[in-house]
C-alpha cells in the first residue's frame, strides 16, 4: 500500500543523507490527481520547505538549487523509476505496474475493511480513549439545526477515532436540568395530559413549555409555582423528581428511535441534572484555592483573564447561591476524568459557546487539572433556513421524514426503483447522506445555508451522488459474479482511467490523517467525491462486460477496490451505503 512505497523512498533519501529514515516519512505526500488533466508523471513529491523547516537540511541558502543537488543525487530503481527537480519539491515516479498491484492487492481479501487504517502515519498520533460529547439536545426545548449538526459532526469524529484504533466514548450531555424544569413542572398541572405525553412525547413537552412560558410572562402566580417547583426538584421530593424522571426518560426513549435513523447511538446519556451536588462542591473547591471572588451583586466569579485583571470573568455562582450551566460543566468533566480516565475529551457545539469553553478549560487548569490542555472544543457555524413543507424545524424527525419524502419523490422519477425491495428505506438512508455531505463539504466553523434541491442533486458533489456510484458498483460486481477475481494482472490496468484512480487511492491514509488532525470531515468528503467522478470516468472507459477474461478481472478488481474505499470512507463520514438505488 501507501506505505510500501513511502518507506522505499524515505529509505533512499536516509540512505543519501545519512539520516534516519523516519524523518522523510512526513515530508513525503502522494501527488493528487487532477480530473480532467493529463496523468500526473509523479507519484509522490518530497517538500524541501519541510525538511529545512525541521532541520534535516540547513535552512539557508538557496532552495532550487538545494532541491536540485538532492534530485541528482538520489538513483533510481526498480521502484523509484524516476527522480525530478519541481520547484522547491522532488518528485517520484514509482513503477506503474507495481503500484497498481500494491494498491489493489489488499481488495477481496480480509485486509478490505482496513485498507488505509493501518498506516504508519497514524503512529505519530497519540492512541488512547478519546470521550466525544456530542448531540446534547435540551428536554422540552427545540431540537434546532445546532443540535443536528453537532450530531453528525460528533457521530463522524467518534466513528474517526475509532478507526484509527482510539477507545471511543460516545457521550449524551442532555440539558435536563436548570428552572426550566420548574416551569415545565408547574405547568404540566395545568396545560399537560399524560395521554398525550405517552402518545407524542416530544411535541407534548414542547407545547406545555410554550404554554408555560407564555404564562408566566404575565401571571406572577405561574413563575412562583415554578420556582417552587424547582426548588422541590433541588430538594429531592419525590413526587416532583418522579414527574422530571417520566420527561427525561419519555424524550430519551424518543431520541433514541431517532438516533437510530441517523445511524448514531451513545454509550452514556449524562446531563446536567448528574452534577448538581458536584457542582456546588466545585464553587467549594475554587473558594478554598482563592479563585472565587464575590461581586457587589453577591454572585462568585471566577477571573479567567489572562492578566488577572478581572477583564474576562465567568460568572460560576448566582446571588441564591444556585450553581449555573458552567458550573456543572465544570463538575462534569472532573467527574468524566475520574470515572473514564480519557486522553482526550472533545465538545462538539456550535461556535457561540466558543468563549463558554475557553473559560471552562481555564478553570479546570486553575483548580490544577492539567488534563484539561487535552480538552478540546470544535466549533461550528450555523445553518440558516432549515424548514420542512410545514414550516420551521422543532423536531429532528421532522427533517429525516422530509429528506425521505423528498428523496422518495425523486427516486420514483427513475424506474430502477419500482424493482427495489423496500424504497422507503434506501430514500431514508439517501436522504440522511444527502443532508450529511452538504454539512461536511465546507470548513465546519463556517456558517451555511439549507438548501433542499441543492443538496439532493443526484448529480454534483452530494450525498446522492456518493450513494449512487456506491450502487452502480455493487450492481456492477452483482452483474459480474461468475467472474472470479483470485489473481489480476496488474499490467492490465495501466490506463488513465485506471491509474488515476489507483494513485487517488495511494492518498488515502494521508486524507484520513488530515481529518485526524484538525477533525474537519471535508477532507474525507472531497477525497470521495473526486473518487466518484473517477469512477465515472472508469466506467464510461473501461467496461467489464465483453472484456476478455483477464481484463474483466483485472477491471472487476479496480471497481472493487474503489466500492470498498467509498463505503469505508462513508461509513466513517456516518452515512450507511446503499447497495441498490
Ligand atoms: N445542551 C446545550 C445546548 O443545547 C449543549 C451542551 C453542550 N455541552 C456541554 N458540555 N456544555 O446548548
Amino acid at each position: 500500500m501507501a506505505c510500501f512505497f513511502r518507506r522505499r523512498i524515505a529509505e533512499k533519501l536516509g540512505r543519501t543523507l545519512q539520516q534516519s529514515e523516519d524523518a522523510f516519512i512526513p515530508a513525503l505526500s502522494a501527488v493528487p490527481v487532477f480530473k480532467k488533466q493529463q496523468l500526473s508523471t509523479a507519484d509522490f513529491k518530497l517538500s524541501l520547505n519541510t525538511l529545512r523547516v525541521s532541520g534535516i537540511l540547513p535552512s539557508s541558502g538557496d532552495i532550487q538549487l538545494q532541491t536540485e543537488d538532492l534530485a541528482s543525487r538520489l538513483k533510481q530503481d526498480s521502484v523509484v523509476e524516476d527522480v525530478s527537480a519541481g520547484s522547491g519539491v522532488i518528485n517520484f515516479r514509482v513503477n506503474r505496474k507495481l503500484l497498481v498491484q500494491k494498491i489493489l492487492e489488499p481488495f477481496g481479501k480480509e485486509e478490505d475493511d482496513t485498507f488505509g487504517l493501518n498506516s504508519e502515519l497514524f503512529n505519530t498520533l497519540k492512541r488512547g480513549t478519546t470521550l466525544v460529547e456530542y448531540s446534547s439536545p435540551n428536554i422540552a426545548k427545540k431540537f434546532h439545526a445546532g443540535h443536528l449538526r453537532s450530531t453528525i459532526i460528533g457521530n463522524f469524529i467518534a466513528n474517526l477515532k475509532q478507526s484509527l484504533g482510539n477507545n471511543v466514548i460516545r457521550m449524551n450531555y442532555l440539558g435536563d436540568w436548570g428552572m426550566q424544569f420548574g416551569l415545565l413542572g408547574a405547568g404540566f398541572g395545568q396545560f399537560g395530559c399524560q395521554e398525550k405525553l405517552k402518545q407524542n412525547p416530544l411535541q407534548h413537552l414542547f407545547e406545555v413549555y410554550v404554554q408555560v412560558n407564555k404564562e408566566a410572562e404575565h401571571n406572577e402566580d405561574m413563575r412562583l409555582a415554578a420556582r417552587d417547583f424547582f426548588r422541590q426538584l433541588e430538594q429531592h421530593e419525590s413526587q416532583a423528581v418522579s414527574l422530571w424522571q417520566q420527561f427525561r426518560e419519555i424524550t430519551v426513549e424518543e431520541y433514541q428511535h431517532v438516533y437510530k435513523r441517523l445511524g448514531v447511538h451513545f454509550d452514556i446519556y449524562s446531563g446536567e441534572s448528574f452534577h448538581q451536588h458536584q457542582a456546588q462542591e466545585v464553587v467549594q473547591q475554587l473558594r478554598s484555592q482563592g479563585l472565587l471572588k464575590t461581586t457587589e451583586k453577591g454572585t462568585g466569579v471566577v477571573d479567567v483573564s489572562p492578566a488577572g485583571d478581572m477583564s474576562n470573568i465567568c460568572t460560576v455562582l448566582r446571588s441564591d447561591s444556585t450553581t449555573l450551566y458552567i458550573t456543572r460543566d465544570i463538575a462534569a468533566a472532573i467527574d468524566r476524568r475520574e470515572k473514564f480516565n480519557f486522553d482526550e475529551m472533545i465538545y462538539v457545539t456550535d461556535k457561540s459557546q466558543a468563549n463558554h469553553f475557553h473559560q471552562l478549560f481555564q478553570i479546570l487548569l486553575a483548580l490544577g487539572h492539567t488534563w484539561a490542555d487535552r480538552c478540546q472544543h470544535v466549533p461550528f457555524g450555523l445553518v440558516q433556513g432549515m424548514k420542512t413543507r410545514i414550516g420551521e424545524v422543532v423536531f429532528l424527525e421532522d427533517v429525516l421524514d422530509e429528506a425521505r419524502a423528498r428523496m422518495l419523490h425523486n427516486m420514483n422519477q427513475s424506474k430502477t426503483t419500482k424493482e427495489m425491495d423496500n424504497p422507503e428505506d434506501t430514500a431514508e438512508k439517501v436522504g440522511i447522506s444527502a443532508l450529511i455531505i452538504q454539512d461536511f463539504k465546507g470548513p465546519l466553523q463556517s456558517d451555511y445555508k439549507f438548501d433542499w434541491d441543492r443538496m439532493l442533486q443526484a448529480q454534483g458533489d452530494t450525498g446522492v451522488f456518493l450513494q449512487y456510484t456506491h450502487a452502480r458498483l455493487c450492481s456492477l460486481a452483482r452483474r459480474n459474479k461468475g467472474i472470479e477475481v483470485v489473481e489480476f494482472n496488474p499490467s492490465l490496468l495501466l490506463e488513465q482511467a485506471s491509474l488515476s484512480i489507483v494513485q487517488h487511492l495511494l492518498r488515502y491514509d494521508e486524507v484520513l490523517y488530515q481529518s485526524a488532525q484538525d477533525l474537519q470531515p471535508k477532507h474525507l468528503v472531497n477525497f470521495l467525491l473526486k473518487l466518484c467522478h473517477l469512477v465515472a470516468s472508469a466506467h464510461r472507459e473501461l467496461p467489464v462486460k465483453g472484456s476478455p477474461q483477464d481484463v474483466a478481472q483485472a477491471r472487476l478488481q479496480l471497481f472493487n477496490g474503489a466500492c470498498s474505499v467509498l463505503a469505508n470512507g462513508m461509513r466513517i463520514l456516518g452515512i450507511t451505503p446503499v447497495h441498490k438505488m
